[in-house]
């Protein structure tokens, strides 16, 4: 039976462990997580979700607060449209993360940042352009473009001196949005590097509806590699959502596909940025325990842990310090549902938002607990300690065991 590590990825002159360790913001997927993944010969992913609050945890800067000083004046008010990014300091916020993590990478493998369009930030060409740019310039190995169709973002970058030396992929769920993104760049002439094909079973957002138990990530890939071989497209597929073990990925690797993203084995690690607390609830969580809901404003549905403390909570809105759901016009899902619970309960100290949430609050805070589906399974990938918590792994041991796994067996840590 073939293992995960009889197999290489091929991008341009790069061969590669077929593993890719999915971007999980915000900072979930830290730079030390990427580091290990690049050390033992794979693909890692930062995230650039927030990255100026990602700067100020990793290197004491103060963007957060400054930009609340700044706007502070305009807290209590609805119209959060004055509220914008210093593009400048983005730009040396993304550059720092980026800079330092790239400096420290070892090994043959590459790091690249995973890029969310949804992230809109209150000017979405502009703010987008910029982190990407900023990440190019800090010397990233590679942008995925994720969460969104991001049918304009390759020309936001095609002038860049690195445009077509840096690995560039996108996040796909369907044959459909690949082939609309294609139709969309054909003037570039660059076609990605790699396609990550995104099944219902990831966590984060998801790029399906309410219906995503009806799709299946096997199928999609067989779907995709069919047209792009009748189209005569050579591109890198990746398979991504519900790959736990090393046996899995083989069967994706068999198929046709490069290589296999996997993320959720990863968020029970040392270097993964969840705190040791909210790690357990992950080991701890049973199936029923994880629902898919409708409560991120960016309008995707999301898997989450139901008793995650983001759910139902009506803090109000942090736009001020945050602001990166923002759209182009300034609004975000959740503003409004936070008015309308406030004006519906005018004496509530603090009023209860069941339908959205503050979701850069949460996810700043770790108190949005997203997961892919398999992770009711990850208390079978360890062992208990005395005191009954499940004991952290670490990135390496889980990589590891994707590697050189077969029959379906989860190494456990000695
Ligand atoms: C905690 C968590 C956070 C995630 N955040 C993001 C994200 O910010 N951007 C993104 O494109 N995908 C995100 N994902 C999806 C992963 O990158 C990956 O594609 C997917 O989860 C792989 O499936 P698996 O978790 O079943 O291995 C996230 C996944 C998890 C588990």
């Amino acid at each position: 039976m073939k293992r995960v590590d009889d197999f290489r990825l091929r991008l341009g002159k790069q061969e590669l462990v077929p593993i890719m360790v999915g971007g999980m913001g915000v900072d979930i997927s830290t730079s030390a997580l990427s580091l290990e993944a690049a050390r033992l010969g794979g693909i890692g992913h930062i995230s650039d979700a927030m990255v100026p609050t990602v700067a100020d945890r990793r290197f004491n800067t103060k963007y957060v607060k400054n930009k609340l000083q700044q706007y502070k004046f305009n807290v209590a008010n609805t119209d959060k449209s004055v509220v914008q990014f210093d593009l400048d300091l983005l730009a040396e916020a993304t550059k720092m993360h980026v800079g330092s993590t790239m400096e420290a990478k070892r090994g043959d493998g590459l790091i690249f940042i995973n890029c969310m369009e949804k992230l809109t930030m209150n000017a979405p060409k502009d703010t987008l352009r910029v982190r990407m740019r900023a990440a190019l310039d800090a010397g990233i190995d590679g942008i995925t473009l994720a969460a969104g169709l991001h049918l304009g973002s390759f020309a936001l970058i095609e002038d860049h001196p690195r445009f077509r030396d840096a690995k560039l992929g996108i996040i796909v769920s369907s044959l459909r949005a690949l082939q609309l993104f294609l139709k969309k760049n054909a003037r570039l002439n660059r076609l990605p590097d790699y396609v990550v094909v995104e099944g219902p079973l990831a966590g984060g957002h998801l790029g399906f509806g309410m219906d995503w138990a009806e799709y299946d990530l096997a199928t999609i890939v067989a779907e995709i590699r069919d047209w792009l071989k009748a189209e005569q497209l050579d591109i890198p597929l990746i398979p991504a959502g519900g790959i736990f073990t090393g046996s899995d990925a083989v069967g994706f690797l068999e198929m046709g596909a490069s290589a296999v993203q996997v993320a959720t084995r990863f968020t029970v690690t040392h270097e993964c940025g969840l705190p040791e607390k909210v790690q357990q609830e992950y080991f701890k969580a049973s199936e029923d325990d994880i629902e898919v809901n409708q409560i991120s404003p960016t309008g995707y549905p999301m898997r989450m842990i139901k008793h995650c403390p983001a759910i139902g909570d009506g803090i109000r809105p942090n736009c001020e310090a945050y602001g990166y759901l923002l759209d182009a016009k300034g609004s975000c899902a959740y503003i409004d549902a936070y008015n309308r619970e406030v004006a519906a309960h005018p004496d509530a100290r603090r009023v209860k938002v069941w339908d959205k949430t503050c979701l850069c609050t949460h996810m700043r805070n770790f108190d949005c607990w997203t997961c892919g589906h398999y992770t009711y399974r990850l208390k079978d990938t360890t062992r208990r300690n005395e005191d009954g918590t499940y004991r952290v792994l670490s990135a390496e041991h889980v990589f590891r065991d994707y590697q050189f796994s077969t029959d379906n067996a989860i190494a456990l840590p000695e």
